[in-house]
């Protein structure tokens, strides 16, 4: 989006400097959700619950730029059941219910992973166990939710080149307890018990042109061709996407665009499904960090939605406040991480200009 078009949203008259543009946008920016409609892409967000608790603004936030979202937390495994054979749908069901009340869609996350596995599931899987238990799992859940989802993320991470496996699958209890046909009994259980979602794999890395990357990005197409061959209802993609500031050298390039394309050729649907900005290696200055983050957003983005194949951008997370890279990578100086694209208080950044420049930028989907 350009400075005019700020200023018609705005509805202020005359031409603002740049940074007296940003302060005023305060009040009103425009919703991502609708700069991503007029090109019938989609945009949202990860969000987990409590964060409205935490802050009212954030909930006007969320509202006003998202029409995607994905628990964050609440259809994980472990959110999900604490016993064996019970689970306790509560949360989850108030997050599809408060989507559903504002015409948000949901995309279900995540059936099968290596990661928030419940105790109990630790315990009891092996061999003799691991196949009933996963599909025993898709069935109850994504049972539940049947024709309340846009779409559900199968698998998730499946793929690591770490493993030192040829075919690049991750040596996950399912791999090593099942086989690796998991993946295919997991995406043929999940149309059986819910016909009308969506079916994604979820998978972090494909996005960064290294030797790392370019390993996943050889194992996912090789996958892909067998599953598609045998006839596995897969419909989609979810590329992660938790991007590093100081891999942006290999972020956005020619080889990404090429990956797309040929997931594309392989008819799926693409999505940004957990996009954020580590700023770890950035320095302490808010003002140069803002703005290498928003470079790279403006890259990573421009590049992702040339392709049509993609549909659309979710962030995990809106503001800086709600961010799991507090967390997961925090600064070495404790000072507060800047990865979303508005602050703590739920202004505006940089990165919010540069996502609303590359979804102008983008061609509009047919
Ligand atoms: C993360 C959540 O953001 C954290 O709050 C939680 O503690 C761990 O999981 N890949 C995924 C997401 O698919 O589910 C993860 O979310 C981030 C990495």
């Amino acid at each position: 989006m350009n400075r005019r078009d700020f200023v018609k949203v705005l509805g202020v008259s005359a031409m603002a400097g740049w940074a007296s543009l940003e302060a005023r946008a305060q009040a009103a920016v425009a919703p991502l959700k609708e700069l991503a409609d007029q090109k019938r892409l989609m945009f949202g967000s990860c969000l987990a619950l409590k964060y409205f608790n935490q802050s009212p603004a954030y909930k006007e936030l969320f509202l006003s730029q998202c029409d995607i979202a994905t628990p964050e937390l609440h259809m994980k495994w472990d959110s999900l059941s604490h016993q064996a054979g019970e689970y306790d749908f509560s949360n989850a069901d108030q997050f599809v219910a408060f989507c559903a009340a504002n015409r948000i869609k949901v995309r279900g996350h995540t059936l099968v992973w290596h990661d928030s596995l419940p105790a109990w599931v630790k315990q009891k899987i092996s061999p003799e166990t691991a196949k009933t238990m996963m599909l025993d799992h898709i069935h109850a859940v994504a049972g539940h939710f049947a024709g309340k989802l846009y779409s559900w993320d199968v698998v998730n991470e499946a793929l690591d080149p770490g493993s030192q496996r040829p075919d690049g699958l991750r040596a996950s209890p399912w791999l090593q307890d099942i086989g690796v046909d998991y993946i295919e009994q997991a995406f043929r259980a999940t149309a059986a018990a819910d016909p009308k979602a969506l079916l994604v794999w979820n998978e972090n890395y494909l996005e960064v042109s290294n030797g790392f990357g370019d390993a996943k990005r050889k194992a996912m197409l090789s996958q892909l061709d067998g599953l598609l061959a045998r006839g596995v209802p897969i419909h989609g993609i979810g590329l992660e996407a938790h991007l590093r500031s100081d891999q942006a050298n290999v972020l956005g390039d020619a080889s990404y665009e090429v990956f797309l394309g040929e997931l594309a050729k392989r008819g799926m649907k693409i999505f940004i499904t957990e996009l954020d900005i580590q700023d770890t290696s950035l320095p302490v200055d808010v003002g140069a960090r803002d703005k290498a983050i928003a470079d790279l957003y403006r890259k990573f983005l421009t590049a992702s939605l040339r392709q049509p194949a993609v549909r659309g951008v979710i962030t995990w997370g809106l503001s800086d406040s709600f961010t799991w890279i507090s967390g997961y990578r925090p600064r070495k100086d404790g000072l507060p991480v800047r990865p979303l694209p508005f602050d703590a208080n739920c202004q505006p950044k940089p990165a919010y200009y540069a996502i609303a420049e590359a979804l102008e930028a983008a061609p509009r989907r047919a």
